[in-house]
């Protein structure tokens, strides 16, 4: 089974268990999150679920849910959201996370904050790592203003930092800032001091480590989906 498939597989099944009509559902970013976007915008169209309120964590992603009819919110007009689903890079044991390859991390994160009821982790096996930093390099967001003192910080914390580059210019986010892409060559031995130095440096705008924020996550495998963090389980 294709990692495509596996994506699909993990995005319809957490769509099914754990969205509710008349919900408000912060809607994630990426290639996964998309899946599920699909999947609430198809529920919405055959009637299997109705009045959604969505959420959206990036502008493709509200552009997506646009063309699928989905009713969007902004999130300052919403009081707290029942539900979000997102993509992960990684995944540790704890359900701790890396996000923000797609860029989106700060609006995920702001979203994933406002969501008070459950926050679903849809991927793929391939994102289970059994400590944060080893496959995927961590998405740090800076203002552009300074941003080489930044990746001169980032380094002295053990990071490898990356200006993340798109058509041979700084990539700019939907909040126009740049990122910095640290790969730590050991892994991240301790991800909460990490976040304690990150948050305390001006000029990082927000990073992805996502720790003590999921409730569940929804892992394809070609043998079925397994749902870790309330319930393990092969569904
Ligand atoms: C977007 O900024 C990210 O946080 C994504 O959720 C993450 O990169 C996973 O993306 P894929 O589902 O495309 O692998």
């Amino acid at each position: 089974m294709s990692t495509p498939e596996l994506k699909e597989r993990a995005a319809q099944h957490a769509v099914a268990a754990e969205l509710k009509s008349g919900m408000c559902v912060g809607l994630g970013s990426g290639s996964t999150a998309a899946c599920a976007v699909n999947a609430l915008g198809k529920a919405l169209q055959d009637g299997t679920l109705q009045a959604i309120i969505g959420v959206p964590t990036s502008e493709a992603t509200a552009r997506q849910a646009v063309a699928l009819g989905i009713p969007l919110r902004e999130l300052h007009e919403v009081e707290g959201l029942d539900v979000t689903i997102d993509g992960a890079d990684e995944v540790d044991p704890a359900l701790n996370l890396i996000k923000g390859l797609g860029g989106a991390l700060t609006r995920e994160k702001m979203v994933a904050q406002a969501t008070t009821g459950r926050y679903v982790v849809v991927a793929d096996e391939s994102k289970v790592v059994t400590g944060l930093g080893q496959h995927a390099p961590l998405p740090v967001e800076v203002l552009p203003f300074g941003w080489r003192f930044q990746a001169q910080r980032l380094a002295r914390f053990g990071a490898v930092p990356r200006l993340r580059m798109a058509d041979g210019a700084p990539f700019l986010t939907d909040n126009g800032n740049h990122i910095l892409d640290c790969t730590f060559p050991d892994g991240i031995d301790d991800p909460q001091l990490l976040e304690w130095l990150l948050i305390a440096l001006a000029g990082i705008v927000e990073h992805g480590l996502f720790l003590d924020i999921a409730t569940v996550a929804y892992i394809a495998t070609p043998d079925g989906v397994q749902r870790l963090g309330d319930g393990p389980g092969l569904e």
